[in-house]
């Protein structure tokens, strides 16, 4: 362990074992399961893959909260609550999460905060290891029984993390302007501010 940040972290094997008693056994499942892809994405992508499976781990810590608690949470850690959020308070599970985690359960790991805090809209100049978590929140295994079309995706994470999230973004984009919904702003603003770090490197 280099991280100096990390040091005051709960082992995986703690976290595992408080989790069990936290989410529902869907939710378990599925962190496990994003908990597998990170830390494939993570060797493959230069990231620490303990810290890319903590965070898979923890991502969805917030989950079992009703949407009282998730707005009643909210205000408590002074999180801005968008028209959007109040509309759909479990758009909030992931910032409520990253707060619950730093007051609870002990992880200081801004890194990893980050990571759960933009799980679901992402945001602009995110590094490596957010990217990971919002990328193999949606494409892991279990995944293919609610979508189709992952695999493209999962392939090209492999190699162009960018591309992954730029993939991500467009599908969901587009589902929620063909079914009426309004989109997060900060999926816009995650959205092109990838876009213009993508052009710029190109120039
Ligand atoms: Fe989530
Ligand atoms: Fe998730």
């Amino acid at each position: 362990m280099t991280h100096l940040s990390i040091l005051s972290t709960p082992t995986i094997e703690l976290v595992t074992a408080r989790l069990a008693d936290t989410v529902g056994l869907e939710t378990l499942a599925h962190v496990r399961q994003t908990a597998i892809v990170a830390r494939e994405l993570a060797a493959l992508h230069g990231v620490d893959p303990e810290r890319a499976e903590l965070a898979a781990l923890v991502h969805d810590v917030a989950d079992p909260l009703s949407e009282q608690e998730l707005m009643m949470r909210a205000e408590r850690y002074h999180i801005p609550v968008t028209l959007t959020e109040a509309r759909v308070p479990r758009l909030l599970h992931a910032p409520v999460g990253a707060e619950m985690l730093r007051e609870e359960w002990g992880i200081g790991d801004e890194e990893v905060l980050n990571a759960v805090r933009y799980h679901v809209t992402g945001a602009p100049l995110m590094s490596p290891l957010v990217k990971i978590i919002f990328v193999a929140d949606k494409i892991e295994p279990d995944r293919d029984r609610y979508y189709s079309g992952l695999d493209a995706i999962r392939v090209i994470a492999r190699t162009n993390l960018d591309e992954a999230v730029l993939r991500l973004y467009a599908w969901r984009m587009s589902s929620l302007v063909a079914t009426g919904q309004p989109m997060h702003q900060q999926l816009v603003s995650a959205r092109n501010s990838l876009i213009e770090q993508t052009l710029a490197m190109q120039r």
